[in-house]
């Protein structure tokens, strides 16, 4: 009888509920097989907090942001003994295969469990994009929709205001929400971690762009970008897996470039409304699938990968592929952006 565990952990993300139900739903499609859900990610699996799921209990949740399992940024390796706990939750309850649903920090904690033995599965997630191995991950697109239409928005009052608006999106270290809410926004310039830029090329782009007639400029900046030289970020605190706390470096940028251009310029920073509430048509579907093909992976009895989008398919990979990189937008990609900046 196949017992398969499931469990969300690091931050959440659209689409967690969609996997949960596609990982219940095809599980429970083999007869005897039962499905059980630990809480409150890694925490929940050190302490042996569980609960079964079935139909029932996934029902109606495709629709719902967040995880109906909780989740945490503990790690098992930081914040207990690692192994040792994990290990006696997954006997306990008789678990054939862990199904860990996670970014590249949760991902790499599962990687190092199923080295050291267990039997684990991952599922990347981040409205980042940035996971290595996969052609996307869910929760990006609903991230892309909601910053996409914080830009359309603004745009409108900046235009009754003769102003610039800086719109900062997340993403931590890559700027794949940024490059793609940009160019759905038309904005007039992006700012991403992995691409040089200079404050004086973008104050005269916007320079010019007013000079012409136009009554607005939206610039998109990444959280993660680094600031000028001669300026430096506040020092950022940690979260528990240790990555910086972002949010904010616009408005350093702003006042720089009111100062440049003369033109008032505001700050909207988006922070967790991008990762907040329904998910998108396309993530529920792409989860769904992921949720599916994890299940499938578990009962046909394979350890160690990770679920991946490959063009139409998804595939297992090993899940060390997921934790070699971390993904950056390719640079054709943000030219294409580029070509439009103005
Ligand atoms: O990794 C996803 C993400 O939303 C990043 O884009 C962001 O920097 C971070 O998580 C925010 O995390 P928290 O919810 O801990 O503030």
């Amino acid at each position: 009888m196949p017992v398969i565990g499931v469990l969300t952990a690091g931050g959440d993300c659209p689409g967690l509920n969609a996997v949960i139900r596609g990982v219940t739903v095809r599980t429970l499609l083999d007869d005897d097989a039962e499905v059980v859900g630990i809480k409150n990610g890694w925490e929940g699996l050190m302490e042996g907090d569980t609960i079964p799921l079935d139909r029932d209990t996934v029902r109606g949740i495709l629709f719902r942001g967040g995880t109906i399992l909780g989740t945490s940024r503990m790690d098992p390796y930081v914040h207990g003994d690692g192994y040792e706990s994990c290990a006696r939750t997954i006997k306990r309850n008789g678990l054939e295969c862990l199904i860990v649903i996670g970014g590249d920090g949760t991902l790499r904690s599962a990687l190092r469990l199923s080295n050291e033995g267990l039997p684990v599965i991952g599922v990347p997630k981040t409205i980042d994009n940035d996971i290595a191995g996969t052609d996307v991950t869910f929760g990006f697109h609903t991230a892309v929709q909601v910053a996409t239409n914080a830009i359309d928005r603004l745009a409108s009052t900046a235009e009754s205001h003769n102003r610039v608006i800086v719109v900062e999106v997340m993403g931590r270290s890559k700027g794949w929400i940024a490059t793609y809410a940009g160019i759905a926004g038309g904005a007039d310039s992006i700012l991403i971690p992995e691409v040089p830029y200079d404050l004086d090329a973008v104050a005269d782009v916007i320079k010019r762009r007013h000079r012409r007639g136009r009554r607005y400029s939206i610039v998109v900046v990444a959280e993660g970008v680094e600031l000028p030289a001669g300026f430096e970020r506040p020092a950022a605190r940690k979260d528990a897996f240790g990555f910086d706390r972002l949010g904010g470096v616009s408005y350093q940028i702003a006042e720089i470039l009111e100062d440049m251009t003369g033109f008032e310029t505001r700050v909207s920073v988006l922070g967790h409304i991008q990762r907040g509430g329904t998910p998108s048509a396309f993530d529920r579907v792409l989860a769904t699938r992921l949720g599916v093909a994890a299940a499938g992976f578990a009962i046909d009895g394979q350890q160690g990968v990770m679920t991946a989008v490959r063009g139409p398919d998804i595939v297992a990979v090993p899940m060390e592929e997921a934790c070699a990189d971390i993904r950056g937008v390719p640079p054709k990609l943000y030219d294409t952006a580029a070509a439009f900046f103005g």
